[in-house]
């Protein structure tokens, strides 16, 4: 019989207007890993709040080892042994590796920052994590699966005894998820309980011991992953079948609407080309910093370009600010929804419609049916989870941030639509409900842009694929030609 570590149960937390959590329960072992999933605003990170100390439960108890655990503040989280890596990275950028393992308590001597001592500590738990870089070196130089090794040993170094990871991957490339998943199972063999939450049903497979499915705030049921498969994990989640998961009917392409010639960016984009047809959909395939991003956002002016052209529907466009490049119906929804897509202090209602004032604005008054209009259609059409467009973006669940930020541009109605990783963070439900949506537009002549990691749905919702590898177009593939094994031989087309 396996030990608990963890058990919490009937907790409910409500904020205004929202019942987070009803009646959750969670039973964790030691030395697992335990999946948490449900869709976007299922309470996953809530419930995991309530356990880090974050947030105060209505109601409810949690015991860790079996003693009731009080647990009123974080500083009470971490001396139960709780450890928590969150959703977005909680470091600070601008200070070194070292202190940021030891923020909050700095090694003194003599009443001052001992930093050699720090170096020294901090070193022992960097080496037991496997991250080899120097303590004094500055955080943000870190790649985010640096950092978040960075997270781990600070974990370790506050003597944990569970891991809560908030969908650690979501940006890692291949071999930084490889050496996560080996850290992971490190742990678990030292008895350490962890909780993943991730919306990547491949990876809940693949590390998960059990699965534990919320929905609506409240617990559906635990099951041993082996014993599961992707459908009945979906089912649970959803509270029904998903037939269907992508949607594609494929059209024959029109003329040429967005064209980029010869594009030099600095040292990440090189002398990139690349057409792109009335209602097709082109995928750009790559590792994590292999350039496609910098690529769209150079084509946009969002960053600057050395040479090279860009034509909109045969207009060179290449001298115009970005926001004539909108103007001219091109649209680029980011990849980074914190720091590029939304304002998190304003509501949804106001995000949603900043990209299209013009459309409801008459002599600088506001047209408030049409904006409500624009807002619930946004809300429905994507099944946004809030109890109005009237809440706060930054009070959203993960997930349901990214669907504003799709909202938002798809309201604006481009004829050239860029998605930049549109479905990272997004439950399967709504993944497969913007795969249906990109299928609706790219049939009604929208052409689509779509940058993914994920090789699964590039295969199954594109026409063609550009394959880019340290800043070039390292390939190029029809539909008829996509198989793993050439895409794979493109990624790496430069690192031989
Ligand atoms: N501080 C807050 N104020 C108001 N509502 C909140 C707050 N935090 C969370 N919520 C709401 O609680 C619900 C659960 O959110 P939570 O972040 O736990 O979802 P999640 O399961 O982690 O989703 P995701 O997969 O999108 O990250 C959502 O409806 C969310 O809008
Ligand atoms: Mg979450």
């Amino acid at each position: 019989m396996p030990e608990t570590l963890v058990e919490m149960k009937n907790i409910t937390k409500t904020f205004p207007g929202v019942k987070a959590l009803d009646d959750a329960q969670l039973t964790l072992y030691k030395g697992e890993v335990l999946g948490l999933l449900g869709e976007n605003g299922a309470g996953k990170s809530t419930l995991m709040n309530v356990l880090g100390g974050v947030y105060i439960p209505d109601s409810g108890s949690i015991s860790i080892d079996g003693k009731e655990a009080k647990i009123t503040n974080v500083v009470d989280a971490q001396n139960l042994g709780v450890a928590f890596i969150h959703q977005e990275i909680a470091l600070v950028p601008y200070l070194s590796v070292a202190e940021n393992v030891f923020l909050g308590r700095e090694r003194m001597s003599a009443g001052m920052v001992d930093k050699r001592k720090m170096y020294e500590e901090a070193k022992q738990w960097l080496d037991m994590v496997g991250l080899d870089v120097n303590p004094a070196t500055m955080l943000c130089k870190l790649s985010i699966g640096r950092q978040q090794m960075v997270e781990i040993a600070k974990a370790c170094s506050l003597n944990m005894k569970l891991l809560i990871m908030d969908e650690p991957t979501s940006s890692l490339s291949e071999s930084e998820v490889d050496s996560l998943f080996e850290m992971i199972r490190k742990l678990k063999n030292r008895g350490i309980g962890i909780i993943y939450i991730s919306h990547k049903l491949e990876e809940v497979f693949t590390i998960t011991d059990r699965v534990c499915v919320m929905r609506d705030g409240g617990y559906v049921g635990t099951i041993i992953t082996k014993e599961s498969d992707r459908d009945t994990l979906v089912s649970m989640m959803v509270g029904r079948a998903l037939d269907n998961y992508y949607t594609r009917t494929f059209n024959e392409p029109g003329e040429v609407v967005f064209e980029v010639k010869n594009i030099n960016s600095g040292i990440r984009v090189k002398n990139c080309s690349f057409k792109v047809r009335k209602g097709e959909i082109v995928g750009f395939y790559g590792l994590v910093g292999a350039g496609r991003s910098e690529l769209v956002k150079a084509a946009m002016g969002l960053y600057p370009r050395d040479s090279g052209t860009v034509y909109v529907k045969g207009e060179d466009v290449s001298k115009l600010p970005t926001m004539k490049i909108q103007e001219r119906g091109v649209a680029l929804v980011p990849e980074n929804r914190k720091l590029e897509g939304l304002i998190l202090k304003n509501t949804i209602a106001f995000n949603m419609t900043i990209s299209v004032l013009n459309k409801f604005m008459k002599h600088f008054r506001v047209n408030a049916k049409k904006e409500k209009e624009i807002v619930d259609n946004g809300i429905t059409s994507l099944a946004i989870k809030t109890p109005s467009g009237q809440q706060k973006a930054g009070n959203l669940s993960g997930g349901n941030q990214q669907k504003i930020v799709l909202a938002k541009w798809l309201a604006s109605d481009p004829d050239i639509l860029i998605l930049d990783e549109p479905t990272r963070g997004v439950d399967v439900g709504a993944k497969a409900e913007i795969y249906k949506i990109m299928n609706d537009l790219a049939a009604k002549g929208m052409a689509i842009i779509m940058i993914s990691s994920e090789m699964p749905e590039i295969v199954n919702m594109c026409d063609r694929l550009i394959i880019m590898s340290d800043g070039r177009i390292s390939g190029e593939l029809d539909k008829s030609e996509f198989d793993q094994q050439r895409i794979l031989h493109y990624v790496f087309a430069e690192e031989k």
